[in-house]
C-alpha cells in the first residue's frame, strides 16, 4: 500500500525490495545506455519550476552541466511541497540533545522557521549569490539556515563545528563571506566548546565578514562586538512570514564544501542546486529504500558532506523522517546510540565503521540492553569498513535481519557512488565490499598509466561518465579543479582511492592512495597537520603520516625537529598539541608526536615523508637511493623504539 503525498514521490509504506539482482542490472543498463533519458525521468524526484532545455551539457569538460535551463528551489523542495501535499503535521526532524532533551519539528514548523530566517538574512543584506559561512553545532538551527540560504540562493559553506580558528579563517577568506552564523557554544561530552570565541578569534584574520548571527544554546557569557554581532533570536521574529523561493538555475551553486586534499589549501569543492539535488534523493532510495512511515537515522555531522546530504537535503526531499542528534555516541555511557534507537525506535541507521569499531568494543552487553528490533536497514560510510565489524554490526545490531549498505563515496561526489541498491534489487552480500555502482556510475580499476586491471587485484578507482551529482568545481581555482581530478587519466575523474574489482564484479574499496588520512572516517590532509607544524614558533620540520589504527582506521603521527633555542624543552610537545587544537581543531591533534634531531631528505632537500613512515611502521622504506643523511633514519628509529618501550 502506498500513502498519496500529494507533491513529490509516493514513497512504500514497507518494504518492497527486491532480492532480485537482474533488476538491478536493467536499471543499471538503462542509465549507461540512455543516460540522457534516464536522468530525465528520474529527475522527476524533484518539483522544478521551469523543465530544462538540456539534461546533459558536455561541451567543456570536465565543466559538465546537468540540466541546463531548469530552474528550481531547494527549500521548495525540501519543505513547500510537502506543506502544501500531506505531510505538513509529520516530524521532519526528532532532535535529540546531549542531555536528552527533545524537540519535534513538522515539516510546516520547519517551512515555518526557515522562511522567517530567509526573511532575516534579507533584512542584513544578503542576496542571491552572496557568500555566508554556517559553524554551528548539530542543533536545529543548522538545518534552518542552510535552507533559509538557499531559498533566497545565498551560497553556504558549513563548517564543522570541530574546526578551529585557523581553519575557519581560510574558509571564510577563501569563499569571502559576508556573514557568519555561529552558537555561543556547543556542548561535546558534558562540557561547552565556546564556538563564538572561536569565531572571534577567526575573524581578526579575515576582512570579508560584515554580520555575525549568534544562535543561543549554551548561554554562558559571550562578547558581542557593537554593529558586527546580533543574536538569532533577536532578529528572527514570531511572526509568519513567507519568502518566495528564488528560482535557481540547476547548474547555479548550492553550497561550497571545503575538503582536504594532497597540497597545502583544503579545497572548496562547489555543489549546484539541480544534478547535486536529483543525485541525492535518487541515491537515498536505491541505496536505502526508505518508507514513508520510517524513521531515518543518518549519525553523522551535519559538518561534513554526509550530513548535508544524507541528514539535510536528501531526506527532506524524500519527505522522510530524521533522528538529528547532538551528541556523542559514548557519553554518557556507551548504549547511547543503542538506546535513541530503542527510544525512537529507529528504522534506518547510517553510520561510520569507526563508531561501530567504537561500541563494539564495549561489547554485546550494552546492544542487548536494549530492544532494537525496530532496525531493518543499517548503512555505513565514510572509510573500509573490516569483515569483524562488518559482522558484529550485522549479527548484533541487525539480528541478522538487516542488510548492510556499505556506501562509498566523497566530498566530490554529493552522493553515493558504490551501493548495495537494496530498492533495485539486492546483490547478496560479501562483507567488506560496498558491492556495485549505482546506476549512472561507471567505474574502472586502473593501473598507474591508465591500463584497466584484470579482476582481483588492486589498483586505483577513476570514473568513465559524468554523473549529476558530481561537484561544478573548486571554488576560486577552476584549474585545480581539472588538474587534481581530471588530469590523471584523461576524460576521467579521478578520485585518489585504491579499490579491486573482483571476479564476481563486486568492488572492493581499500581507502586513499594519496597522502590524504583518513582519521575516524574524517578526511584530513597530512599537510595541513605538517603546515600547522611548522608555523609552532618551536618546530623547524615535520613529517606527518597516518599509522593504521584497530579502532580509528588511521592516527595522525608527527615527527618533528625543534628549533635550536627550544631543544630539551619538555612542555614542547604540549605546546604544539595545543596550537593544533586551536588552529586546526582537535581531531588534528596527532597521537604520537616524536621529536627528532633531523629528518630523513632527498639531496634537494625535500623531507621523505615515505621514509619516515616506513621507518616507524618498521616496513620496508623502498628506494632510498636519493637519500642524503642516513643517520636521520637511525634517528626515527631510535625514537620510534624508546616510544614502543615507554608505552608497552
Ligand atoms: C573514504 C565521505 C571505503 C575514501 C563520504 C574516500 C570510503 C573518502 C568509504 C572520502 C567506504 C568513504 N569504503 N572508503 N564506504 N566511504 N571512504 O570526502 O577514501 O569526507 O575518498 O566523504 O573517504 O571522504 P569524504
Amino acid at each position: 500500500m502506498a500513502e498519496s503525498t500529494g507533491s513529490g514521490e509516493v514513497l512504500p509504506t514497507q518494504e518492497t525490495y527486491h532480492p532480485n539482482i537482474e533488476s538491478y542490472r536493467q536499471v543499471y543498463t538503462e542509465s549507461v545506455e540512455t543516460p540522457e533519458k534516464f536522468w530525465e525521468k528520474h529527475a522527476q524526484v524533484l518539483d522544478w519550476h521551469r523543465k530544462w532545455d538540456k539534461v546533459l551539457d558536455e561541451s567543456n569538460p570536465p565543466f559538465y552541466r546537468w540540466f541546463v535551463g531548469g530552474k528550481l528551489n531547494v527549500s521548495f523542495n525540501a519543505l513547500d511541497r510537502h506543506v502544501q501535499g500531506n505531510r505538513r503535521n509529520k516530524a521532519a526532524y526528532i532532535w535529540v540533545a546531549e542531555n536528552g532533551d527533545e524537540k519535534i519539528v513538522t515539516y510546516d514548523g520547519l517551512y515555518q522557521r526557515v522562511n522567517s530566517f530567509a526573511k532575516s538574512l534579507m533584512d542584513l543584506g544578503i542576496k542571491k549569490g552572496d557568500r555566508i559561512i554556517i559553524y554551528l553545532p548539530m542543533i536545529l538551527e543548522a538545518p534552518v539556515a542552510m535552507l533559509a540560504a538557499a531559498r533566497i540562493g545565498a551560497v553556504f559553506s558549513f563548517v564543522f563545528a570541530g574546526f578551529g580558528a585557523g581553519a575557519l579563517a581560510e574558509r571564510i577568506n577563501d569563499s569571502k563571506a559576508k556573514l557568519v552564523i555561529t552558537a555561543d557554544g556547543a556542548f561535546r561530552g558534558g562540557k561547552i566548546v565556546k564556538l563564538k570565541d572561536i569565531v572571534d578569534e577567526a575573524l581578526v584574520q579575515s576582512s570579508t565578514v560584515e554580520t555575525v548571527v549568534v544562535v543561543e544554546r549554551t548561554k554562558h557569557d559571550v562578547q558581542m562586538q557593537e554593529g558586527r554581532d546580533i543574536w538569532w533570536h533577536d532578529i528572527v521574529g514570531s511572526r509568519i512570514t513567507y519568502v518566495e523561493p528564488e528560482w535557481m538555475d540547476a547548474t547555479d551553486p548550492l553550497y561550497i564544501l571545503y575538503t582536504s586534499g594532497t597540497t597545502g589549501k583544503p579545497k572548496g569543492a562547489v555543489h549546484g542546486n539541480g544534478g547535486y539535488s536529483v543525485w541525492i534523493a535518487n541515491t537515498l532510495k536505491w541505496a536505502f529504500n526508505p518508507g514513508e512511515n520510517d524513521r531515518w537515522w543518518c549519525a553523522a555531522d551535519i559538518g561534513w558532506v554526509t550530513g548535508h546530504s544524507y541528514i539535510v537535503f536528501a531526506p527532506l526531499f524524500l519527505g522522510l523522517t530524521s533522528i538529528m542528534f547532538e551528541g556523542a555516541i559514548t557519553y554518557p555511557a556507551p548504549d547511547r546510540m543503542w538506546e535513541i534507537i530503542e527510544r525512537y525506535r529507529v528504522n534506518l541507521l547510517y553510520t561510520s565503521p569507526t563508531a561501530i569499531r567504537t561500541l563494539m568494543r564495549y561489547g554485546e552487553k550494552y546492544p542487548e540492553k536494549h530492544d532494537l528490533s525496530s532496525l531493518r536497514v543499517l548503512g555505513t560510510v565514510g572509510e573500509p569498513i573490516n569483515p569483524a565489524a562488518w559482522k558484529w554490526y550485522y549479527e548484533h545490531i541487525g539480528k541478522s535481519n538487516s542488510p548492510i549498505i556499505d556506501t562509498y563515496w566523497q566530498t566530490e561526489t554529493g552522493g553515493f557512488m558504490i551501493a548495495p541498491p537494496l530498492a533495485l534489487g539486492l546483490p547478496p552480500l560479501k562483507p567488506g565490499s560496498g558491492t556495485f555502482p549505482m546506476p549512472g556510475v561507471v567505474p574502472v580499476i586502473l593501473d598507474e598509466k591508465g591500463k584497466e586491471i584484470p579482476a582481483g587485484e588492486k589498483g586505483y578507482i577513476a570514473y568513465k561518465r559524468p554523473w549529476p551529482g558530481m561537484f561544478m568545481t573548486l571554488n576560486n581555482d577552476p584549474e585545480r579543479f581539472k588538474s587534481t581530478y581530471f588530469t590523471k587519466y584523461p576524460g576521467m575523474y579521478y578520485c585518489g582511492d585504491y579499490a579491486i574489482k573482483d571476479k564476481d564484479g563486486y568492488y572492493w574499496l581499500l581507502g586513499r592512495a594519496d597522502e590524504v588520512l583518513n582519521v575516524s572516517g574524517h578526511r584530513l590532509g597530512t599537510i595541513e597537520v605538517e603546515d600547522a607544524l611548522i608555523s609552532s614558533p618551536e618546530v623547524a620540520e615535520s613529517a606527518v603520516f597516518g599509522r593504521p589504527d584497530p579502532v580509528k582506521g588511521e592516527v595522525i603521527v608527527a615527527f618533528v625537529v625543534v628549533k635550536e633555542e627550544h631543544e630539551g624543552n619538555g612542555e614542547v610537545v604540549n605546546s604544539i598539541r595545543k596550537r593544533i587544537r586551536t588552529e586546526l581543531g582537535p581531531i588534528y591533534v596527532p597521537e604520537e608526536i616524536h621529536i627528532v634531531k633531523s629528518l630523513p631528505k632527498t639531496r634537494s632537500g625535500k623531507i621523505m615523508r615515505r621514509v619516515v613512515k616506513a621507518v616507524a611502521l618498521n616496513q620496508l622504506p623502498g628506494d632510498i637511493s636519493t637519500l642524503e643523511n642516513s643517520a636521520s633514519v637511525d634517528e626515527v628509529k631510535s625514537a620510534i623504539e624508546a616510544f614502543r618501550k615507554e608505552t608497552s
